[in-house]
């Protein structure tokens, strides 16, 4: 009966076209035409999880809780829903974890980032789930290549085009605090410490300062496990270690000639300030080694300090020159200057100290 296949071709025909009015198809540039095409359907599917529109990524305030966790749901699948997508192109996401909303680990499939090697950071952790990521931002994710290698993957858009920005994670963004891992002699705190007093000097000499050194911006190349509680681990200060300071965002830079701005000295002498109190931490427990380290930063703290950092790094290095190798492999008995006190270890550490120079 061909008035029966004409009523069902129009049945069909006022079904697309009414889910075609509420449920329109958007297109999905991407790098080529099949591959817009499939993403264009999946995002149709799914109900149009990412768009050019920043407003995808607000959750709202966290004062009204209900709201604020559907809201991380919604931006979480966005990523669920990105997976294939970077999973095409090499990089593997990070999975939610099922106890917090915030916190993604690594997934089961991914390379073991032990294989890497320099420049990559040292991998220092037990399991992967020690690795865990937080997701306070809605905006970013973790992911790991196909050479084991993490980054962090930024949404961004510009000019109503999306983009992703990767960032290494196991670069200088993923690196631990220096004081995140023990140190267990007086050679592997001066090794530190010279590190740093010869850093600030080459910027002042080159009239830059940094601004904020604070431990949290005193990094080295070891990947720990994350979050960092009472736990000691040693033998990581080795000669190979490489320490860095990142975030410059509070730097001054003179350009001269001509004098220095106020600016410019003020900066200049907190940073000497805050050399000598985060260096501290750890210098101060080796005083009864070498007592003059104390009046050295004593010296850079004071009020009216004159100490200028390349007076520091020489000075420094005369008081360390006096040590012989007897001393520079004393074992280092409290673990932190804190608190106007020396703070020894509430358990062993994790590993075996290594003892004696390396
Ligand atoms: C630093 O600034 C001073 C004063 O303006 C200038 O004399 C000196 O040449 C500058 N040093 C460098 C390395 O640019």
């Amino acid at each position: 009966m061909p008035g029966r296949g004409l009523a069902v071709s129009f049945v069909w025909l006022s079904l697309t076209a009414i889910v075609w009015r509420y449920r329109p198809l958007h297109w999905v540039p991407t790098h080529s035409f099949t591959s817009s095409i499939y993403w264009t359907l999946r995002s149709w599917l799914w109900n149009y999880p990412i768009t050019p529109d920043f407003g995808i990524w607000v959750v709202g305030d966290t004062t009204d809780r209900q709201r604020f966790f559907k809201e991380k749901a919604r931006t979480r699948l966005i990523w669920t829903f990105l997976e294939l997508y970077f999973a095409q192109r090499g990089y593997n996401l990070y999975v939610s974890s099922e106890e917090s909303t915030y916190v993604v680990l690594p997934a089961r499939r991914m390379i073991d980032p032990r294989e890497l090697s320099y420049p990559y950071a040292q991998y220092c952790c037990n399991d992967e789930r020690e690795l865990e990521f937080i997701c306070s931002a809605a905006r970013v994710w973790p992911a790991r290549d196909a050479d084991g290698r993490d980054v962090v993957i930024k949404y961004g858009v510009f000019h109503s085009i999306i983009f992703m920005l990767f960032i290494l994670k196991g670069g200088i963004d993923g690196w631990s605090h220096c004081v995140q891992c023990d140190f267990v002699t007086v050679a592997e705190i001066i090794r530190y410490a010279r590190a740093y007093f010869e850093t600030v000097a080459f910027l002042h000499e080159n009239n830059i300062t940094h601004g904020d050194i604070l431990l949290q911006n005193m990094c080295m190349d070891v990947l720990m496990p994350q979050p960092f509680l009472e736990r000691y681990y040693t033998g990581y200060h080795t000669s190979e270690r490489r320490y860095v300071l990142i975030d410059f965002e509070g730097a001054e830079i003179h350009t001269g000639p001509g004098p220095y701005s106020l600016e410019f000295q003020n900066s200049r002498k907190r940073d000497i300030y805050l050399l000598a109190d985060s260096l501290g931490v750890n210098l101060r427990c080796i005083e009864h080694v070498i007592p003059r380290i104390g009046r050295l930063l004593d010296s850079m703290m004071a009020e009216d300090s004159e100490v200028t950092a390349t007076t520091a790094l020489f000075r420094f290095e005369e008081i360390c020159s006096g040590l012989t190798m007897e001393d520079l492999n004393l074992a280092v008995a409290a673990h932190q200057f804190s608190h106007g006190k020396l703070q020894y270890r509430q358990n062993p550490p994790v590993n075996q100290p290594v003892l004696g120079l390396n």
